[in-house]
């Protein structure tokens, strides 16, 4: 049966690292009979350049219809200084993707390649061997929370505010997914939160610490204030397994995590709705990074957040982890190869990143 994949390039170097992880897709596909029927739409501020819109609502539709979207990154200094109000919805195509879809799982793995230990900006001894997952919350907390805006109040003065709201389902959800995870891995969760300052990091602390008393007590659970938990993974990364977080703390501590595999081109994600009727998981694969302004145009992006992200594609879209493993294998290869692109000290470009790759995809 025909998988279909939504690809939204969106801005900055999104499209060039979504094309290079599209060529990767396109090989397996040819090789392992995939039968996969690529898409492709606007998003970000091309498609606001177009229609006035960070998404339409018939791109809605067909993302929600496609089996995968494969998101490359939106937004750049043309589009976030408007002037714009509304909710996030409004403003992002990529925040409506996560809402609409209620893609609440997402799913942040850090594992340094071992060619790249030396270009960590820790120490390789500290960073060998490290593999964890950073399992953020995407549809609620303080990105979404009411009220929030910018308003003159009874004092005169003009506030800015946001709000912090978890409800209990939406926590336990999270919960779930993340001991689940932990359940299938080495069975330790850290949970992250500021439990000592804000209410919803009490209720977060207790919901979580109930889920797993009730239902994984094989997992062992720990709860870490996210200071603390900030500089422990700079400390000592191989500690962590599983890492469950809220939606802000979970954006933060992943682009810090970033740099013990080299660079933030390194990190893929999924963000991961739950199972539907058919038994189909709704799913959005990118990289963790953004559109970078500074690079963008230049060929010089890091495909492989995008690779690693369509690796995750083949495992939570495709039903296909054995290939998910050969892609892994072929980042592995080309990184031993010396390929690789300036943020992580060499000199090739995204295209020679991505040939490599490829080549190495043949040789497996
Ligand atoms: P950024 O992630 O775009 O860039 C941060 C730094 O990392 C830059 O120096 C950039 O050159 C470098 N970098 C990022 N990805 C790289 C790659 N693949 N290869 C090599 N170097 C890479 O973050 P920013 O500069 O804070 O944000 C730029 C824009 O992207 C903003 O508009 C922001 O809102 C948006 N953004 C989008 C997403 C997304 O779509 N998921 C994520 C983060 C930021
Ligand atoms: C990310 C990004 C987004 C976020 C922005 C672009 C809305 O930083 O995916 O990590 O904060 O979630
Ligand atoms: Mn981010």
């Amino acid at each position: 049966m025909t998988k279909h994949v939504l690809v939204l390039g969106g801005d900055g170097i999104g499209p060039e690292v979504t094309a290079a992880a599209e060529a990767v897709l396109r090989t397996l596909d040819e090789r392992h009979g995939l039968a996969i029927a690529f898409e492709h739409a606007l998003v970000g501020g091309a498609c606001f350049d177009a229609t006035g819109q960070f998404i339409t609502d018939d791109t809605m539709r067909r993302a929600k219809a496609a089996d995968a979207v494969l998101f490359g990154s939106e937004g750049g200094p043309k589009w976030d200084s408007l002037e714009l109000t509304g909710p996030p919805e409004a403003r992002s195509g990529l925040t409506r993707l996560r809402r609409e879809l209620e893609l609440f799982a997402n799913l942040r793995p850090i594992r340094p390649f071992d060619a790249m230990l030396s270009h960590s900006t820790l120490k390789p001894e500290v960073v060998k061997g490290v593999d964890f997952i950073i399992v953020r919350e995407l549809c609620s907390g303080i990105y979404f929370g009411e009220p929030r805006g910018i308003e003159r109040k009874s004092d005169g003065l003009l506030h800015g505010f946001d709000t912090q709201d978890y409800s209990e389902p939406e926590i336990e959800r999270i919960a779930h997914a993340a001991f689940a995870l932990a359940r299938s891995r080495r069975k330790k969760l850290t949970s992250v939160d500021k439990a000592n300052v804000m209410e919803s990091g009490i209720l977060w602390r207790r919901t979580v610490t109930r889920i797993g008393e009730r239902h994984y007590p094989e997992v062992r659970l720990d709860h870490l204030y996210v200071d603390n938990a900030a500089m422990q993974i700079i400390r000592d990364p191989r500690q962590f397994d599983v890492i469950v977080t809220d939606n802000l703390f979970g954006d933060i501590l992943s682009d810090g995590s970033a740099m013990i595999t080299g660079s933030l081109g390194m990190l893929p994600s999924a963000a991961l709705g739950a199972p539907r009727e058919d038994g189909r998981r709704p799913g959005l694969y990118e990289p963790v990074h953004g559109s970078a302004p500074d690079i963008a145009g230049k060929g010089l992006a890091n495909p492989l957040g995008a690779i690693l992200s369509a690796a995750l594609l083949l495992t939570h879209g495709l039903g296909r982890p054995d290939l998910a493993g050969l892609v892994e294998k072929a980042v592995g290869r080309a990184l031993d190869d010396g390929v690789c692109t300036p943020d992580l000290g060499g000199r090739a470009g995204t295209s020679q990143v991505t040939a490599a790759v490829i080549e190495a995809l043949g040789q497996i």
